[in-house]
């Protein structure tokens, strides 16, 4: 197996404390002990550990789902700490020929930080990228099976933080994010009453495969909404052919509501339940996120749904191991279900200060 530099965690920016220290535990945890540097780079985190295996360990018993804060992963193969302006991609195929990487690569993407870059550089990598991917092509680095096919080979990925360094990361198959640095791009569909709306979609596209989507969404299943207004994610469930309980005090959209799918109840969402189980919980309430979970665990204790999306709002300070209190509450009250039931989470795209979980049957 080829040997990797470093791993590249690439969370929201202002989160990169928290993408450290989860590697960092759960890489303790596998017996791998390394240290994470947060990059000058907002939302790049560079995670170390200095004469081990990172491969054999961490990718081969954790996978990028495994990572709340963490959109994505990467492998460093290769590091050009002076870009050379005259000839860029000479520097790159220099590094990748003297790293361990062997192998070709599928794809190519560049990366360049979502916030604080120089001015340029974007429109920069979008110019370079053709030059770069011709000549890694000829040299044998490149599949020219065609690009934007998903295979089941590495996916080159430059992090290029400005216009003189570049980091050069292989994303693995199996092992990384369907959208490149966990960004998707969905568009914001015209007649859903409030941009959250996007937060369901990503959650549903990251969460369920999409072989599974009917089973798991279609049907016309049913559903609670709770902190429903103005309707965003009860526009999602609708969609899906859901019957959906909206609980809000707030008013919902008229063309949600329209629908007729959607029953509006004017009540807290804390203590409003369904006289029978659910297939779809949601809730998109901003509250503490132990309040929100003890909600969650109640719901469970009483087996009163199967599927669930719902947000935490993480505190400014300790986010990590305000995580990992809610995620160990949840897993003791999935375990009194007598169903086995599985729990994933988090930090989405469109998600800000908070993070997104799912819990699914099995
Ligand atoms: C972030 S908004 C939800 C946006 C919604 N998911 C959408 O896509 O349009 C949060 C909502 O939670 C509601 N809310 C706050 N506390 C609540 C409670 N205790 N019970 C029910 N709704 C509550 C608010 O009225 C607000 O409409």
């Amino acid at each position: 197996m080829d040997d990797f530099h470093a791993v590249w965690l690439l969370c929201r920016p202002g989160f990169e404390t928290d993408a450290g220290q989860e590697l960092v535990a759960l890489a303790a945890e596998l017996g791998v002990y390394g240290f994470f540097v947060p990059s000058p780079t907002p939302g790049w985190v560079r995670f170390d550990a200095p004469g081990q295996d990172l491969v054999g360990q961490l990718v081969t018993h954790l996978n990028w789902q495994d990572l709340v804060f963490s959109r994505d992963w990467l492998m460093e193969v290769g590091r050009v700490e002076e870009l050379p302006q005259s000839d860029r991609v000479g520097a790159v195929l220099d590094s990748l020929r003297k790293g361990s990487w062997s192998g070709c690569f599928e794809r190519l993407e560049i990366h360049v930080p979502l916030e604080g870059a120089p001015d340029d550089l974007a429109r920069f990598a979008r110019k370079w990228t053709s030059p770069l991917a011709k000549s890694l092509r000829d040299t044998g680095w490149l599949s020219s099976s065609g690009a934007g096919s998903e295979t089941n080979r590495p996916r080159l990925d430059i992090l290029l933080p400005d216009f003189t360094q570049a980091v050069l990361c292989a994303a693995l198959p199996g092992n990384r994010s369907p959208y490149p640095a966990g960004v998707p791009r969905l568009r914001m569909p015209a007649e859903a009453p409030s941009r959250s709306t996007l937060k369901l979609e990503e959650a549903w596209k990251l969460f369920i495969s999409e072989e599974r989507w009917y089973e798991v969404l279609g049907g016309g299943k049913k559903a609670v909404d709770l902190g429903a207004a103005p309707g965003g994610w009860t526009w999602q469930l609708v969609r899906q052919g859901m019957l959906v309980t909206a609980v809000d005090n707030g008013p919902m959209d008229e063309t949600v509501m329209a629908s007729g799918h959607v029953t509006h109840v004017r009540e807290d969402g804390f203590t409003w339940q369904p006289k029978r189980q659910v297939d779809w919980l949601v809730c998109d309430i901003v509250d503490k996120p132990t309040r929100v979970t003890s909600m969650i665990a109640d719901w469970l204790s009483q087996d009163l749904f199967r599927y669930a999306v719902f947000n935490l709002k993480l505190p400014m300070k300790q986010r990590w191991s305000t995580w990992e209190a809610c995620r160990d509450e949840l897993l003791v009250a999935m375990e009194s279900v007598r169903r086995p039931m599985r729990l994933h989470a988090k930090q989405l795209y469109h998600d800000r200060e908070e993070i997104t979980c799912f819990i699914e049957p099995l």
